[in-house]
């Protein structure tokens, strides 16, 4: 039906006789000419409409837009003055020959060339997609996974599918479930990863597994979030840690060299504990070079823990940022910044502004003057290196909360003082997980998932000690958002018993959810290790996107809802009968 796209037509095809297939993008009538911009996914190019040649001028003035159109014409060079550089085609013009209407369009819900709301973007998302962003996102989308299958591919990766009904994974989150027919009230679970399917190909013997994967997780929706994404799945064996993160640095740096022309040097290690107490976070955005300064040591008197307020049998930290510059920061933006903070259960934000500090003479403005000697004074800006004009805003708290709430202040701080570098690139492994974490009622749980191995113990001190106990995982980190997470697996049986004890999880559970791991790794099981990039995520960084659903044709809704199809949906009784499955009145 056509003999060039319109997006891809020059200045040497000029003279050509062109067919273009393609949608009325707007129109405009100057009487003796129509014209309009024509669009396909290339682009759009310019077509006129000239009123001697009457029988084509006739129809083209019936065309309105989004009436999807064949076109023959020929390409003419556009006078010097109408030239439209902000156009790939802008130099060109095609003088319409013959038209012919290939259907008509109602009036759209919604004019994708402004800023539509979220709900009719996602309810008429066949419309949205005709918006070059997104398309444009689309295609950038296809070029990192078209590099990705290269990249693999020269390294002799096998791209392996795994099953889709299958058996919960534990990843953290709640399982999606489908019932089965032939099974009444048994259940498979859509992998929240193909995590256990990868491991039982290494043990399978093969030896270099990659698979770019759909995965679903039932749990809080955010900006970086879905409820199905897509992992590039990676899994080797004989290869350790360090090793793992040499292949993937490659693999991101190939991608960010291509699609964007940048070249990613460093990728810096820290350690969890590092990082905590550094940014606060762990997925720390190093573009931003705020850093927390502990000051806990500067008030261990007794006196001070009484005026913070602090629960000695609780773990408290007490620390600071310092702002550069920040003394003219306004007493109304200091009260903004104290809501925000209380928003992540910090009681108070306190601050400490640095009119002066020469030798001797020392000025500040303080919400804690009366608490501040000079002695105090004096070393705390030695361990800030506060200068001049500086402003220190400092919590005073328990540390998870002191972690947060500063984590959180020094991204805002970053954002509003435009201290964090934009345009710039900063990826980071955080390295040295602890295994477990541990709730307020003693219980422990694997801060990756269970099947990660311990790096600096043996079966007998992890028996002994978990809190102890170091995992040998990492996560990629770029510019704030964890885009990768791996490790190395325990190949060990009796490791991993111990490692599900340690969870809690009993004997008879173990069996009856992992016991086909458990079986596999008595067969010669070989060390392995892995790892999967989140590649919405890194698609959303690629083409600057806000939200992780302007680069995924088909998203949900923050409540996991499609509004185009309208699902989830109810189902017939008969259908549920089938299932044997009965719904709660008061529930649905
Ligand atoms: P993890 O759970 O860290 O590891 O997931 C890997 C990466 O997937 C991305 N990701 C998401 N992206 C969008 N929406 C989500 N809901 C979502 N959840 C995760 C993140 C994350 O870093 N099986 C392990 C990997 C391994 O150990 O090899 C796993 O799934 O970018």
């Amino acid at each position: 039906m056509r003999t060039k796209y319109c997006g891809n037509i020059r200045i040497i095809h000029l003279n050509k006789i062109v067919k273009l297939c393609g949608w009325v993008n707007k129109i405009r009538n100057f009487g003796q000419f129509i014209f309009i911009d024509m669009r396909d996914y290339t682009g759009l190019v310019q077509v006129i409409f000239e009123l001697k040649n009457n029988i084509v001028f006739k129809k083209a003035l019936t065309l309105r837009n989004e009436f999807c159109i064949q076109v023959s014409g020929i390409v003419q060079k556009r006078e010097e003055k109408n030239k439209n550089t902000k156009m790939n085609t802008g130099e060109i013009e095609i003088v319409a020959k013959e038209i012919n209407i290939l259907n008509t369009s109602k009036s759209l819900p919604l004019n994708y060339t402004q800023k539509n709301n979220d709900d009719s973007r996602l309810k008429y998302r066949y419309l949205d997609l005709r918006s070059l962003n997104i398309l444009e996102n689309l295609k950038i989308r296809n070029k990192i996974t078209y590099l990705i299958r290269n990249f693999m591919m020269k390294r002799n990766f096998l791209d392996i599918e795994t099953p889709i009904l299958t058996k919960s994974t534990p990843e953290g989150a709640r399982d999606y479930l489908v019932p089965s027919r032939n099974h009444l009230g048994k259940f498979y679970a859509l992998p929240q990863s193909p995590q256990l399917f990868k491991q039982m190909l290494m043990i399978g013997g093969i030896d270099r597994y990659y698979q770019i994967v759909k995965c679903f997780r039932d749990e809080d929706l955010r900006s970086d979030r879905q409820p199905e994404f897509t992992q590039i799945d990676i899994e080797v064996s004989f290869m350790n840690a360090q090793k793992v993160r040499n292949l993937i640095e490659k693999l991101v740096v190939t991608i960010w060299s291509k699609i964007i022309n940048f070249n990613l040097i460093k990728f810096p290690k820290l350690s969890f504990y590092e990082s905590m107490k550094k940014y606060g976070s762990d997925k720390p955005d190093l573009r931003n070079p705020i850093k927390i300064i502990d000051i806990s040591d500067i008030f261990k008197d007794e006196k001070f823990i009484l005026f913070f307020n602090l629960d000695s049998k609780k773990n408290n930290r007490i620390a600071l940022l310092c702002i550069s510059r920040g003394a003219d920061i306004s007493r109304k933006k200091i009260d903004a910044y104290t809501k925000y903070i209380q928003k992540f259960n910090a009681k108070k934000l306190f601050y400490i502004k640095i009119i002066e500090s020469n030798f001797g003479c020392r000025s500040i403005y303080s919400s804690i003057k009366h608490i501040l000697d000079e002695i105090t004074l004096k070393k705390i800006i030695e361990k800030s290196k506060a200068k001049n004009g500086d402003i220190l805003f400092l919590i005073a708290d328990q540390e998870s909360i002191v972690n947060k709430s500063l984590g959180m202040l020094r991204l805002k701080l970053g954002t509003d003082l435009n201290i964090t570098k934009k345009n710039s690139w900063k990826p980071v492994w955080i390295v040295n997980f602890p295994m477990f974490s541990k709730d307020v009622h003693g219980n422990f749980s694997s801060v990756h998932h269970p099947f990660t191995a311990v790096k600096n113990m043996n079966i007998k001190n992890l028996n002994n000690s978990p809190e102890l106990a170091v995992s040998d995982s990492y996560d990629l980190v770029i510019n704030g958002y964890e885009i990768g997470g791996g490790s190395v697996r325990i190949h060990d049986v009796n490791i991993q018993r111990k490692v599900f004890d340690i969870i809690g999880i009993k004997k008879s559970v173990q069996n009856e959810k992992f016991g086909f791991l458990i079986e596999a790794l008595k067969y010669g099981a070989p060390p392995h290790a892995g790892i999967a990039l989140g590649l919405d995520r890194i698609v959303m960084l690629l083409t600057n996107s806000a939200n992780i659903r302007d680069v995924i044709a088909f998203p949900k809704t923050t409540s996991a809802t499609c509004l185009m199809t309208n699902s989830p949906s109810k189902i017939s009784n008969s259908i549920l009968q089938e299932l044997a499955i009965k719904l709660l009145k008061n529930k649905c």
